[in-house]
């Protein structure tokens, strides 16, 4: 009877870990030929003061990460042509290559709609990035991505293409700074919405931000299922 036992530092809903569980089960039967039935799941909930990396427990890990955040001088600003080198290592430090956009497609959407390009600088080092073109289409589209031309610049719709935090920086509050960024923007030059595609676990975090989900996307960029979101602004 096979056991499949996580332990990870955080209370999780009782929904979130019922449908993990059902996905351990589901993945561990498809890749393995097993009864589902026979699988076992146990999920650990270890408090962050029980939990020890390189012998300082996550809990002191997190007191030490708040201080740094308080301490770092942040920046929001309009990226430059001499960024672009760093924006590209982000965006492969963040997507997988299937999805990461390269520096030449950024260059080429820079050299287009780089307007629409803002960095977060923490102590003087770009470490998060969004960027998207205008359009007048309500939803996102692939061809989008591929066709930077399309930028419509008195368009009705902002998107949002990409947005990353560099990994050792996320959960401070940068790409939410940045959102906001491209919103106030929108909302400048009178757009009716700002609007995005992303996978299902990142709706919440679109949510906090105002914006509402639509649907299931058309879009099978990289081979996933992406979905519809919308800020309305008028
Ligand atoms: C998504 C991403 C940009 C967030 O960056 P960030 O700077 O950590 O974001 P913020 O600190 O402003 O917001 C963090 C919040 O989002 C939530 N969040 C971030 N990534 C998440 C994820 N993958 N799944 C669920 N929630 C997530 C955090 O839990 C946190 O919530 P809280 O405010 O309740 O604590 C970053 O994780 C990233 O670069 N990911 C890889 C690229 C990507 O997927 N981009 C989105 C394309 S649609």
């Amino acid at each position: 009877m096979p056991l499949i036992n996580v332990s990870y530092a955080s209370i999780q809903s009782d929904e979130k870990k019922a449908e993990l569980i059902a996905e351990l089960t589901r993945a561990y039967g498809r890749v393995m030929g097993a009864k589902e039935s026979s699988v076992w799941v146990i999920l650990n909930e270890v408090p962050r003061t029980d939990w020890g990396v390189g012998g300082q427990t996550l809990d002191g890990l997190d007191a030490a990460a708040d201080t740094h955040r308080k301490d770092a001088r942040i920046e929001v600003r309009q990226a430059r042509k001499e960024d672009l080198r760093t924006l590209a290592a982000i965006e492969a430090e963040c997507f997988p290559a299937a999805e990461a956009a390269s520096e030449s497609d950024l260059r080429a959407r820079f050299e287009i709609f780089g307007e629409h390009f803002w960095v977060l600088e923490a102590d003087g080092e770009i470490v998060a990035f969004i960027d998207g073109l205008v359009t007048d289409s309500p939803v996102v589209f692939d061809d989008l991505y591929q066709n930077p031309a399309s930028h419509t610049r008195h368009g009705a719709y902002q998107t949002v293409f990409g947005i990353n935090t560099r990994p050792v920086y996320r959960g401070r509050g940068y790409a939410s700074a940045l959102i906001e960024q491209l919103i106030d923007q929108a909302r400048e030059q009178g757009r009716s919405g700002v609007i995005l595609t992303c996978k299902k676990e990142l709706i919440g975090f679109y949510e906090k931000q105002g914006f509402e989900l639509d649907g299931v996307s058309e879009s099978t960029h990289g081979g996933e299922i992406w979905h519809d979101m919308t800020l309305h602004l008028n």
